[in-house]
């Protein structure tokens, strides 16, 4: 039998190229050698306040992301989290073996939530939900980007403990983080990654920014003192831009400084704009395939696909804990 892959977005803001490089990519590139299950999370969504209508939208938009990206619904099992109700299920089990102190160490609940008065408890137990998601379907390999990585040790810590106490249920995932484009940074500054929630729009290239926007955007990026182009760990801004360019263009890392050796800044930052603005062109025309009766079909076969397997855990650990 295939290995299990397990991974998932959340239908909140626009999805840009760090989230395509530092997943997206890899979960497509996955498909073929791995029984996969990619899952919209909207359960996570709510952990910060949404308008529901844009929510639903939003939920639906992140499925036909993930088919113009390429994830392939014949290959892969695709659905929405709360059509698959053990989610939330397992999660309260989990959730009764989770310590305090192990939530209040997850450095994403920190820059999200401490301090903040109006926080909710959802943000707090948020890792667990996540490790619900993953132990359900007996996941081999979870790929995610490097800001991930905590929620994932914290999946197996959960995973060997319930293991250790009601004896042996769930399988260890392991974590697939790219070599290269785990942590895609800001255009604006290259010590914040580039994301979602950023006010400034300037950092990020969003997965539908037409081509003007992106042009614009890369020619805004603010780059580092000299006049190299390479991938010196000194030279973040330039880093950042050129390993961009290496993950879309196919190229190692030496045939790109090779490319750009003797060009200035203004020559780098064209070429890059013109190969995303290529790569992307595609992509935005898939994302109009789509309609809205063949999106549903494919979220509802993937939720039964999905629900067979979450259900057939879920009953084993309500058996092993007692609760049935
Ligand atoms: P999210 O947008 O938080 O739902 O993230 C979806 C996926 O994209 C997760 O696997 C993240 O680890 C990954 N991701 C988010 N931001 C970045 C970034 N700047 N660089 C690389 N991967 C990222
Ligand atoms: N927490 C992840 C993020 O914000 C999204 C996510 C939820 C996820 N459940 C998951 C990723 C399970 C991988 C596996 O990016």
């Amino acid at each position: 039998m295939k290995k299990r892959i397990f991974s998932g977005a959340q239908p909140t803001g626009e999805l840009h190229i760090g989230n395509y490089l530092g997943a997206l990519k890899n979960w497509v590139a996955l498909q073929d050698e791995y029984a996969s299950f990619y899952c919209i999370v909207n359960l996570h969504a709510i952990t910060l306040p949404q308008d529901p209508k844009v929510l639903r939208q939003k939920t639906l938009d992140l499925a036909r992301i993930y088919l113009a990206a390429g994830v392939d619904p014949e290959k892969c099992t695709i659905f929405i989290q709360s059509d698959v109700p053990e989610h939330a299920e397992l999660t309260w089990v989990l959730s009764c073996l989770t310590r305090m102190g192990e939530l209040e160490r997850m450095t994403q609940f920190k820059d999200k939530g401490k301090g903040n008065e109006r926080a909710g408890v959802g943000l707090f137990t948020y890792p667990v939900l996540m490790a619900a998601d993953i132990l359900l379907y007996q996941t081999d390999l979870v790929p995610i980007g490097q800001d991930q990585k905590q929620h994932l040790e914290l999946t197996r810590d959960l995973a060997e403990r319930f293991n250790r106490d009601f004896g042996d249920t769930f399988k260890i995932p392991e974590p697939f983080i790219p070599p290269v484009g785990a942590k895609i940074m800001s255009l604006q500054d290259p010590a914040k990654k580039m994301s979602k929630s950023d006010e400034n729009l300037n950092g990020s290239i969003f997965l539908l920014d037409d081509a003007d926007t992106i042009t614009k955007k890369i020619k805004r990026a603010v780059t580092d003192s000299g006049t190299d182009i390479n991938f010196d760990e000194t030279r973040p801004a330039i880093k950042n831009l050129l390993t961009i360019y290496q993950l879309l263009s196919g190229k190692t890392a030496d045939e790109c400084v090779a490319h750009f050796a003797g060009s200035g800044y203004g020559d780098f930052k064209g070429q890059l704009a013109e190969t995303v603005v290529e790569f992307l062109r595609p992509f935005q025309v898939r994302i109009k395939e789509y309609d809205d009766a063949s999106l549903d079909a494919i979220l509802k076969r993937g939720a039964e696909k999905a629900r067979s397997i979450a259900s057939e855990t879920l009953q084993d650990v309500y058996k092993k804990t007692g609760i049935k």
